[in-house]
């Protein structure tokens, strides 16, 4: 070989050449392939971004496929309801107090007592209602509600009644649905006996339009189906449909909601047996 001649590699120079060439190669194309994911999974990312709402729409773009194809976020887990309400808010024992219960085992004290707030209550009737001033706002309400909601014309049988008047209705305590003088709801001025005022009262009540109505709304201006048909013996009384006590918003509402239908069961009271 002369001097002016290139100088030719030899065999072995050659290979390492050819194997460093190869491993820039090799790592070339690693780089592109990374660097056009990379380019991708953002132009990806910012199209889903652009529908927040996620899950796509219903006419199946590339977008929404891209977006349905991830995990779907985990579902909020709602904190679950905490029932606040203080079943010790007002008194079950005072006979003043809207929550009082009254009845067999629970007689008023004192036996005679009588509000002090009786107002004559301004509704259709068979006899002259008086109750107690907030539980004849309330009757007025409902029956306005009834006419204005159902076309229903809603009267009052009997609502308030002293202890002598009590006794005079007991006579010798032959009717079940007649509560012994100083145990009456109705001696508490809570108490309304309400039918249509087309005649149909007391039985009657059970199936009428007025009945349904006020079983299903009631509950809203906060008086309470006193002695439901499956509760004779924890109430101590045959169903009365007609017999609707004034126990406020708050407390028929919670009571309402909650599933209770009697004032015993609600408070943790001894039930009492039908024909006590
Ligand atoms: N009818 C109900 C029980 C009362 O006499 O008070
Ligand atoms: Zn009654």
């Amino acid at each position: 070989m002369s001097a002016d001649e290139p100088e030719y590699p030899s065999d072995e120079v050659q290979r390492r050449r050819l194997t460093v060439a190869g491993v820039l190669s090799l790592v070339l194309v690693a780089i592109a392939v990374i660097v056009v994911g990379a380019v991708a999974g953002s132009a990806s990312g910012a199209t889903s971004g652009s529908h927040p709402t996620s899950g796509g729409s219903a006419t199946g773009t590339t977008d929404d496929a891209t977006t349905t194809a991830r995990p779907a976020p985990a579902e909020a887990v709602a904190p679950a309801a905490v029932d606040t309400f203080d079943k010790a808010a007002r008194s079950i024992d005072d006979p003043a107090s809207i929550w009082v219960v009254v009845n067999k085992l629970r007689p008023l004290n004192p036996q005679d007592y009588e509000p002090d707030d009786l107002v004559e209550v301004p509704v259709a009737h068979t006899w002259s209602p008086l109750m107690r001033q907030e539980a004849s706002d309330a009757a007025v309400t409902m029956f306005q509600a009834a006419a204005d909601e159902a076309d229903l014309s809603l009267a009052s049988n009997s609502a308030f009644r002293s202890y002598s008047t009590q006794v005079d209705l007991y006579g010798d305590g032959d009717d079940p649905t007649t509560a012994p003088p100083g145990a009456s709801e109705h001696q508490t001025g809570l108490a309304i006996d309400i039918g249509a005022e087309n005649g149909c009262t007391f039985e009657c009540l059970e199936d009428s339009p007025e009945g349904e109505w006020l079983r299903a709304n009631a509950y809203r201006f906060g008086f309470l189906l006193r002695y439901p048909a499956d509760k004779v013996d924890v109430t101590g009384y045959p169903h009365e449909a007609w017999h609707y006590r004034y126990i406020g918003v708050e407390l028929a509402t919670e009571m309402h909601d909650t599933g209770f239908t009697t004032l015993e069961e609600f408070f943790g009271l001894p039930p009492v047996p039908l024909g006590m």
